[in-house]
């Protein structure tokens, strides 16, 4: 049997981590400002979470959702301290678009309405409800085009609060911060008046924290810079630092009902056990501090470079847009300097989404790398 080939596949074959670096089968070292896609938080190989998954694999790596699992138990509590979201309730999952599916769900029932409002350049993954307000109509198939979408430009205030006047919205999808969009951050006053406006219509706010959140921006979650109260929050990908695992943070005005939602995998305790290792190495080793710091200090950098036309993000989630398309620029960074860096759907921007465990040395050699590769290249102006 061959692939099924959706992926455009670099030749590189990393074979191992350790820190903020992938090796290949020779050995060869690649310093990693795309942690993965933004999956490893806390740093490839970390000892502390080798050693908590390693012991759970030999004790019981799964039992099902019939008997108690106090793994789980110790995930949400855990989750809640470190977050600040302590009183909210936690279902997992196993993926971002799952965890997503879930949330629109948990919303339509709770008001019965099925109107969603979302948001252009944004991406919430591939299940039937989330890919249906995934801005990308190539990944949208007649099949998931189930529910009524209300478009908006991202903090687009009165366009949405017009759309919520109308009485008949179930919730409104945003992310923390846009990720795949190009890294676009949402306005503080704008997220404050969507979940004003939210509650007054019974409509429910749903933060996707499914790449901006755990500790990627400073903060566990992006949408805390803006003090607000979410219905439902959704999380995956640094969760686990590369164990799938995914969840939804209810707020206890939901009503849980047995049967209601439900996943063969999801809690798993191998699952919890990486989620809870995760969880204490952020706590452990102030990675969301850490976040804000070289996150800092590699954004104002970036705005130096005069081939830098914006820099955009917060903490460790961080868009750079150039001045010409970045996919020539990324391919020297990765074949020649040795550098993971992701890209956007906007083809001027490089995206960096580093582990949060990223020092200012490893900072300072990435910026340095990306000296030498500008310097390297012809100016190519926008084609
Ligand atoms: C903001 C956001 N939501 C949801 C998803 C989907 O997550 P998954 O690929 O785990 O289903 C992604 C994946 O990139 C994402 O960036």
């Amino acid at each position: 049997m061959d692939l099924f080939k959706v992926y455009p596949l670099f030749d590189i074959k990393p074979v191992r981590g350790e820190g903020c670096n992938v090796y290949d089968e020779n050995g060869q070292a690649y310093l990693d400002l795309y942690g993965g896609h933004a999956v490893i938080s806390i740093g490839h190989g970390h000892p502390h979470y080798i050693e908590r998954v390693k012991a759970q694999l030999e004790a019981l790596p799964f039992y099902s959702n019939s008997v108690q699992n106090e793994l789980q138990e110790a995930l949400a509590a855990k989750l809640g301290q470190v977050s600040g979201c302590e009183n909210y309730h936690l279902f997992l999952c196993n993926s971002g678009a799952e965890a997503n599916e879930n949330a629109l769900k948990l919303a339509s029932f709770r008001n019965g309405k099925s109107k969603v409002i979302a948001f252009r350049q944004g991406f919430h993954g591939r299940t039937s409800a989330a890919v249906r307000i995934t801005d990308n109509p190539k990944i949208v198939a007649a099949i998931n085009e189930g529910f009524e979408v209300a478009w908006h430009e991202l903090n687009d205030t009165s366009g949405v609060l017009e759309s919520l006047s109308q009485g008949d919205i179930c919730a409104v999808m945003v992310e923390g911060i846009q990720g795949i969009g190009g890294i676009y951050v949402p306005d503080p006053s704008f997220l404050k008046a969507v979940a004003a406006a939210c509650r007054e219509q019974d409509a429910v706010l749903i933060l996707d924290e499914v790449q901006s959140g755990y500790g990627r921006s400073g903060a566990f979650f992006a949408f805390q810079h803006a003090g607000i109260v979410p219905g439902l929050i959704t999380v995956a990908k640094g969760m686990g630092n590369g164990f799938p695992i995914g969840g939804v943070l209810i707020h206890p005005e939901f009503e849980a009902g047995y049967g209601m939602l439900g996943s063969t995998f999801g809690g798993s305790h191998l699952a919890c056990a990486a989620g809870l290792a995760v969880l204490e190495v952020i706590e452990q080793e102030r990675l969301m501090d850490n976040a804000a710091a070289v996150g800092q200090y590699l954004m104002e950098e970036l705005r130096t470079f005069e081939q830098v036309t914006e820099v955009r993000g917060m903490g460790l989630m961080i868009g750079a847009s150039f001045d010409f398309p970045v996919s020539a620029l990324r391919n020297q960074l990765l074949f020649e300097e040795k550098v993971f860096t992701g890209s956007a759907s906007c083809p001027r921007t490089l995206r960096l989404l580093p582990p949060l465990s990223l020092s200012k040395e490893e900072a300072s050699l990435f910026l340095e790398k990306l000296h030498t590769v500008l310097k390297r290249m012809p100016q190519t102006k926008a084609v």
